[in-house]
């Protein structure tokens, strides 16, 4: 099998959230890093990117720290910049529940096309809203949620952040960066449980799956 690095950009302060940093935000007696860490202790070698002025915390001897970026991409960027493995898996920290079968997905696919990511299904009915009014509905099944971990091989993701660096192009996932490279992304089916905590309500739902969390 190929060699894997996780690389967790895990450097938000979580505005929305109002409490942060977030990713040492604890749920279920344990901080949304220490989750994640847990369910990718498995892969080659994982790289943290963390707050400026944030510690970092004690790990294992494959988890290494790099400091973050004023953006998400950023900090992606330089994770992606040490990292060694074959291919790279990039996961948020804000999202704690890592289903296996989803991972197992993501590198079967990864292994014959070079990229891949989860997503899930839009469950509610999907508007433009209109000067805060009900704006026309859009047909909900043409459209999905995207989730993390996505995965790539190292140097299709490298080469999607140079030509991004190069146009000052900024985007949220790692997938719209290798999509403009004119490179196929693959989705696999995703899981609701990998939600990305995100609002202060977020906490309460995390809270109680943690209860029964058994992967
Ligand atoms: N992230 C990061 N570096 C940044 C911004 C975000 O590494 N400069 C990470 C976050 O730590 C998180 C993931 O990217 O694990 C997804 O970001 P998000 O959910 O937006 O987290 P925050 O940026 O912390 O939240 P907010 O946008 O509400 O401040
Ligand atoms: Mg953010």
């Amino acid at each position: 099998m190929a060699t894997v690095s996780v690389l967790i950009p895990a450097a938000g302060s979580g505005v929305r959230l109002g409490r942060g940093p977030k990713a040492f935000v604890r749920v279920g007696g344990k901080t949304l890093l220490e989750w994640v860490l847990g369910a990718f202790a498995w892969a080659d070698e994982i790289r943290v990117a963390l707050p400026p002025n944030v510690a970092p915390p004690k790990a294992a001897a494959n988890v290494s720290f790099v400091t973050g970026g004023g953006e998400r991409q950023d900090s992606v960027a330089r994770l992606l910049a040490g990292a060694r493995g074959e291919v790279v898996l990039v996961h948020d920290a804000a999202r704690p529940f890592v289903v296996p079968e989803v991972t197992d997905r993501l590198l079967e696919t990864v292994a014959l096309s070079g990229a891949a990511v989860p997503v899930v299904s839009v469950p509610d009915t999907l508007i433009e809203p209109e000067d805060g009014r009900y704006g026309p509905a859009l047909e909900r099944s043409r459209y999905a949620l995207v989730q993390t971990p996505q995965a790539f091989f190292r140097e299709v993701l490298a080469e999607a952040h140079q030509l991004a660096r190069a146009r000052g192009h900024y985007a949220t996932d790692e997938a719209q960066l290798v999509k403009m490279l004119g490179y196929p992304v693959e989705l696999v089916p995703g899981d609701r449980r990998m939600f990305k905590i995100t609002y202060p309500e977020d906490l309460a739902l995390a809270e109680a799956l943690a209860a029964s969390w058994r992967v």
